[in-house]
């Protein structure tokens, strides 16, 4: 061979050998490590995956699902953890408001802890006054998932079995997290084996300015919604579409959180501020953005798109100073907004609700990617 013949062999054996490489980089962006994150009471072992595209760094455990921390830039491209959150494994076994969890087998409230489905009732623990709230007394939050790594993330897997906390069916549920596009995706799906009702979604608590650095009021928030569910004392939806227009509840436009919050409305008193669902204004099924929030200050903007029909803001109004969270950084009242994605509340109670049914050879799937930009 001679010597140009060599060369054209070696760039050849270059280029081959650099192609899979690229293609790689192309598909598979985000770096996925694991790491060991103590076992729960009952012995347990848990994980914890970090997930790192470059920009974003998210932290999932295999308890709860939870999302330990995320990190994103600012517009300066300083990084901030903005989720709340705890330091060690023990605390999310205690009281904690789900923080950062996934939350079946039936997100929000389940009036007087019972439905009717089939003709049959079915009697669910009650953990929220006379509800039933974020799946019962051991929902999806604390239970320990199966994981392995995917493409860009993982998939966790939960086999909840027939009768669990009182829902009917064996409920297979299938969640991926992953980094795509700027976006922290979620895929849930789920299968069973009888008639029984889902509705699945997760409960990070955001502060965009950096997680327990002070209150949300003057972060600002747009829920693209003409709609929401208003609630009665037990914050069970009336069953009642009502018109945001005129309302503190108008947030069709960018609108500080604080701005109305103390506003006099028997709405905002029954929920201490606002811990309502909002009914999408894009077509139920179909990926749509949902809500939008900006934190003036260092201009991190975090866009949420979904295929649910329904999102709950919530602003932290049961946070009042009791629960220190990580790095020592006590919440106070407000220190975080939630943007629960779901099918709307007591939807098992409500005929005129879209329905959260699923039955045998069914596919539940929903999709929630929250999106962060800063500008
Ligand atoms: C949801 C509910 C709130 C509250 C939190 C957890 O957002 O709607 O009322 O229960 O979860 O504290």
């Amino acid at each position: 061979m001679s010597w140009t013949g060599a060369g054209c062999a070696l760039a050849i054996l270059l280029s081959l050998t650099m192609v899979p490489t690229n293609l790689e980089a192309k598909t598979t962006k985000t770096q996925v490590t694991k790491a060991p994150f103590g076992r729960d009471t009952d012995g347990t072992p848990v994980d914890i995956y970090t997930l790192d595209d470059g920009t974003i760094q998210a932290r999932i455990m295999t308890y709860g699902g939870v999302i330990v921390s995320l990190k994103t830039p600012d517009r300066e491209g300083k990084m901030a953890d903005i989720v709340l959150g705890l330091d060690s494994l023990d605390g999310y076994e205690g009281k904690v408001p789900y923080f950062g969890a996934l939350i079946g087998r039936y997100a929000n409230r389940i009036a007087h802890g019972e439905f009717k489905l089939d003709g049959k009732t079915y009697t669910l623990p009650k953990n929220d006054g006379d509800n039933t709230l974020h799946g019962g007394t051991r929902g999806f939050d604390k239970v320990v998932w199966k994981a392995e790594e995917i493409a860009n993330g993982i998939q966790l897997t939960h086999v909840s079995p027939d009768g669990d906390q009182g829902f009917p069916g064996t409920l297979t549920a299938v969640v991926r997290y992953t980094l795509v596009g700027n976006a922290l995706r979620i895929d849930y799906s789920a299968t069973t084996d009888k008639d029984t009702v889902v509705n699945l979604t997760n409960h990070s608590y955001f502060n965009l300015a950096g997680q327990g650095t002070g209150d949300i009021l003057k972060q600002e928030m747009k829920i693209n919604a003409s709609q929401y569910t208003p609630v009665n004392a037990n914050l069970i939806p009336t069953g009642k579409l009502a018109p945001v227009a005129g309302t503190p509840f108008d947030f069709r436009k960018l609108t500080p959180i604080g701005e109305r919050i103390n506003a006099d409305n028997e709405q905002l008193r029954l929920g201490k501020g606002y811990d309502h669902n909002w009914v999408l204004d894009k077509p139920a099924g179909k990926m749509g953005l949902a809500a939008e929030a900006y934190d003036p200050g260092s201009g991190r903007v975090l866009q949420v798109f979904t295929t649910q029909p329904g999102i709950q803001f919530y602003t932290g109004n049961f946070l009042d100073g009791t629960i220190t969270g990580k790095d020592g950084k006590v919440y106070g009242h407000r220190f975080a907004f939630c943007l629960e994605t779901q099918h709307f509340p007591d939807t098992p109670n409500q005929p005129s609700f879209p329905t959260a049914e699923l039955k045998p050879g069914q596919h539940y799937h929903q999709v929630t990617e929250f999106k962060f930009t800063a500008r």
